[in-house]
């Protein structure tokens, strides 16, 4: 029997986080909004998701709300006053950005947690596989991180997170996989079924050094074991642990993928993204790089 594997069409944008970790700057708006270079973060995000094929995009929205709505909507005034002083280029960017996607919006009143979230979005999500973007993790990469995921979904017609090694003083900050690799397109250390998951273990009780990154292929189940779970870890209805419920019925998979990931949720992070996307851009690169040169350092 051949089993049809659905096509994943649809992209959330969890962006309704309290950003404390960096405030004042996300007091009045969502972290997703702050800039790297010239680009909102979750631009970047919904640029990964329409290179990897998928079109239609809900974002997740709590405070500051109306600065990521008019940031994909048109705007009239900006563009005629484009328009009237011939600055063409600039024209094209504003405009690219609100013919970017299909976008609807749905409120979190009150930040309980990614996994909460997640379930603001089921009836926008409906009987589907859908993808989770978590867009202050940027990350580099040749392939789109959420296209490597894909690759994998239409593989197997599982869920599958997107992982990462990180540094046993580090794993205490992120959800962590107990997790068994699988020989996948030639490689045996990339693919992996999980076995189980803990969100931020302590390093001592940490099952692996694999920890679960922003990016997430979901199959609709997820939205019953959201709503089956308790509050986790800082009183939040954690993903993790819908995940860990969702594992008692259907396998899971994690993918190490290939590129580079940003926590530009965090000032440090924040700063290495902007250090090193200015540096790789062409109108930029070569003047900021003699700057940084120039530095005391
Ligand atoms: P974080 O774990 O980074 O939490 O959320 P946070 O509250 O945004 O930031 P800090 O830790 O206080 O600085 C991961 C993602 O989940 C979203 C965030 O917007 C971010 O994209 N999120 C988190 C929600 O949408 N709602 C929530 O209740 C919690």
């Amino acid at each position: 029997m051949v089993v049809m594997i659905q096509k994943v069409r649809k992209a959330v944008f969890p962006a309704a986080g309290l950003g404390t970790r960096f405030l004042p700057a996300t007091k009045a708006q969502p972290k997703e909004m702050l800039p790297l270079v010239d680009k909102p973060l979750i631009q970047y995000g919904v640029e990964e998701a329409i290179h990897s094929g998928i079109q239609n995009i809900i974002i997740v929205t709590g405070r500051g709300k109306t600065a990521i709505e008019d940031h994909f909507d048109v705007s009239f005034e900006l563009e005629h006053l484009l328009e009237s002083r011939n600055k063409k280029e600039l024209l094209a960017i504003v405009r690219s950005v609100s013919d970017m996607i299909n976008v609807a919006y749905v409120r979190q009143k009150e930040a309980l947690g990614l996994g909460h979230a997640v379930l603001r979005a089921k009836e926008l999500v409906g009987n589907e596989a859908f993808s989770v973007v978590l867009s202050d993790d940027v990350i580099d990469a040749e392939i789109p991180c959420l296209r490597q995921l894909l690759d994998v979904y239409e593989f197997y017609g599982a869920s599958v997170v997107a992982l990462m090694e990180v540094p046993t003083e580090a794993i205490s900050a992120y959800g962590v996989v107990d997790a068994e690799p699988v020989a996948h397109n030639g490689a045996k250390d990339r693919l992996f079924r999980i076995r189980n998951l803990v969100e931020k273990p302590k390093a001592s009780e940490a099952p692996s050094n694999l920890a679960i990154i922003g990016r997430y292929i979901l199959t609709p189940e997820i939205f019953h074991s959201i709503e089956a779970i308790d509050p986790g870890s800082g009183g939040e209805i954690q993903l993790t642990d819908a995940l860990k419920h969702l594992l008692r019925s259907r396998p899971i998979y994690g993918y190490r993928f290939d590129g580079c990931r940003y926590d530009a949720g965090d000032k440090l992070g924040f700063l290495k993204a902007t250090v090193e996307f200015a540096l790789r851009r062409h109108d930029l690169g070569n003047a900021f790089r003699e700057y940084l040169r120039s530095l005391p350092l």
